[in-house]
């Protein structure tokens, strides 16, 4: 059973408090907007919030005051929510609230600052003679997204199973003679319908030879047969991401395509084959990499085998080889994350297959339920 929304806040804002005694803070200042929203219920595109040990500060303007005002009334409030409009300068207001906080280490989200922010605290700080002093922090509320609490898993897997509609509507599109953006209007249209608020990123319709550029998006080129077509699309359900790819055939498939796209099903299997609570993110990706490798494909697969779903399309944990910037982590319960393996042959065409899954007490559930075998329409 989900906890009740404010509770479920209250355990987040206390799992973020824990932070503030190993990094000695008194504040943190939230400035991404995903971060916010996942800490007080509140969405916009502007704002801030300045969480202390008691409280959670938000700054907003004046078009978000009535949105603030009828959360508070919900029952989604936040605990401890103290309402501070912005008059003008969301810079200013900040300082004028650690100011009055009397504020001394407040830590900052270094990924989502620009340098000319952190410029003008420092020196307007300085110019008031402030004691104030701005920590950059990594990551600390991304780590605590990283576990999705039994409400986020509930929206999750409700979104990713509105993808069985999708599909069932859009293939009805994907036939030769059809434009790549007709095939994407079709699969966006069927998205809305299914009750998504909105579209995850651009929709992927890369067929034929463009079909071997991962991130191609959908363009004028009329589906033929004898092509591969990788559709890679998904949808926004109450703030939530899900992610999928297919790769269907127009007409029969050739050996080749068939070949290939036999060994990205066997590396993705291999890979869903690895999960459970223990299992190291980068042997999730060998797993995949491995099976490629074995047929030939390891230079034809050159992008991670995953990446974490949430209230961002690409979050943690990412599911590749371990780099000196993305360190690899074991699994744990409750997290979520695509397994995409694919590969790509220039002038040939590509296959990926992408699902998204929940790691559980014992091993995986598979959100997606799309069928992957290579399908001919
Ligand atoms: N659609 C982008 C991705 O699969 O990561
Ligand atoms: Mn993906
Ligand atoms: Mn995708």
């Amino acid at each position: 059973m989900p906890l009740p929304a404010t509770t479920q806040l209250a355990v987040r804002h206390s799992r973020i408090r824990q932070s503030f005694d190993t990094l000695a803070l008194d504040a943190l200042v939230v400035t991404s907007a995903a971060n916010i929203r996942y800490l007080t219920n509140h969405i916009g595109s502007a704002g801030v919030l300045v969480l202390t040990r008691q409280h959670a500060h938000l700054l907003v303007d004046f078009r978000y005051r009535e949105a603030v005002e009828r959360l508070q009334a919900s029952n989604a409030a936040c605990p401890g929510l103290r309402v501070r409009e912005v008059p003008a300068s969301y810079d200013e207001a900040l300082l004028g609230c650690l100011q009055e906080l009397g504020a001394a280490a407040v830590g900052f989200e270094a990924a989502h600052v620009t340098v000319a922010s952190y410029d003008w605290w420092r020196r307007s700080a300085e110019a008031r003679q402030l004691t104030v002093s701005f920590q950059p922090t990594e990551r600390i509320v991304e780590q605590a997204r990283v576990i999705k609490d039994v409400s986020e898993v509930d929206t999750l897997r409700e979104a990713a199973r509105r993808l069985d509609a999708v599909a069932g509507i859009a293939w009805r599109a994907v036939r030769a003679g059809v434009e790549e953006r007709q095939v994407a209007a079709a699969l966006e249209s069927a998205m809305r319908d299914a009750g998504y608020e909105r579209l995850a990123f651009d929709t992927i319709v890369a067929s034929g030879p463009h079909a071997a550029l991962p991130h191609y998006r959908a363009g004028d080129r009329i589906l033929q047969a004898g092509d591969l077509v990788v559709l890679d699309f998904g949808g926004v359900l109450d703030g939530y991401c899900c992610d999928l790819t297919r790769t269907v055939s127009i007409g029969p498939p050739s050996p080749e395509a068939r070949r290939l796209h036999t060994a990205v099903y066997d590396a993705q299997q291999a890979a869903l084959a690895t999960v459970r609570p223990g299992v190291e993110t980068s042997a999730v990706d060998a797993a995949a990499r491995q099976v490629l490798e074995a047929r030939g494909l390891g230079a034809a697969f050159g992008h991670g085998t995953g990446h974490g779903l949430g209230l961002d399309v690409h979050e943690e944990p990412r599911i590749t080889r371990p780099r000196a910037d993305v360190p690899s982590v074991p699994l744990l319960p409750g997290m979520v994350f695509t397994i995409e393996p694919g590969a790509y042959l220039p002038g040939f065409g590509g296959v990926r297959i992408e699902d998204d899954v929940l790691v559980t007490d014992t091993g995986c559930e598979v959100l997606t339920h799309v069928p992957r075998e290579l399908v001919a329409l």
